[in-house]
């Protein structure tokens, strides 16, 4: 694992950025996006660019279950609000949180994956370890798979819903086996309440009860994270 220390999100982002560029130059095609407020500034720099992105293909982590995507909360409003409408890819890929049958959802995301292997995957960094919505106990081999939501991951996203009955309880997510295939990783935290995971995830045992903890076993990981993130290593 490379570690890199920034000052703020805005110089993690510009970093982020620079490695997508790099990536992108050495022949990647596919980049495995993330939502949350990590990789905004990424997205800013991506967006403030003259990078033409429109013959790259994307395919997100996650969506929560039940939400249209046209629904100011739900990840593909987050996606296309951030990047595509300001910056076209030729095809973008979010699971389908109105999808009727999970089961059939799920293997219709292995198969997205499987048909458009991720050169390179951005990941947050959930404030209980978890990386997309693989929440700590998920197996490390797992593929996509509709989860139940920590009660953790509820509160810590209850600040984006008038109340916390409207919270999402499930999701379909990326499982880590399909997050370590890909080629390379990059993942951004940012913030105090994120230092012990992020000390959990470098330093601490590769546990599932934390799950990004198993990045160390990966080869090509760089993680960016500002100084209060890094203030426990
Ligand atoms: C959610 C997302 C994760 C994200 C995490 C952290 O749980 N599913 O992909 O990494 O939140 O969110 P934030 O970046 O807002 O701290």
């Amino acid at each position: 694992m490379k570690v890199i220390v920034t000052k703020n999100d805005t110089e993690a982002g510009q970093k982020a950025f620079e490695l997508i560029k790099d990536a992108m130059n050495n022949g990647a095609k596919v980049l495995g996006l993330a939502t949350g407020s990590t990789p905004v500034k990424m997205y800013e720099a991506m967006v403030n660019s003259d990078v033409d992105f429109s013959k790259m293909t994307s395919v997100n982590l996650d969506e929560y279950v039940g939400m249209a995507p046209d629904n100011d909360q739900s990840y593909r409003y987050f996606m296309q609000k951030h990047l595509f409408d300001k910056k076209p890819f030729a095809k973008t890929f979010v699971p389908d949180g109105l999808a009727k049958d999970s089961e059939a959802e799920t293997k219709r995301y292995d198969q997205v994956i499987a048909d458009n292997p991720i050169d390179l995957q951005v990941l947050g960094l959930g404030r209980n370890g978890h990386i997309g919505f693989n929440e700590p106990g998920s197996p490390f081999d797992a593929t996509t798979r509709k989860v139940p939501l920590t009660q953790s991951t509820i509160d810590a996203n209850a600040r984006f819903f008038a109340n916390e009955d409207d919270v999402p309880k499930y999701a379909y997510s990326m499982g880590i086996g399909s997050i370590l295939k890909s080629k390379k990783i990059i993942l951004m935290a940012f913030g105090a309440e994120k230092a012990e995971a992020v000390k959990g995830m470098i330093e601490g045992p590769v546990t599932n009860h934390l799950p990004a903890s198993v990045l160390q076993n990966k080869d090509d990981v760089t993680v960016i994270i500002d100084e209060a993130a890094a203030s426990k290593l």
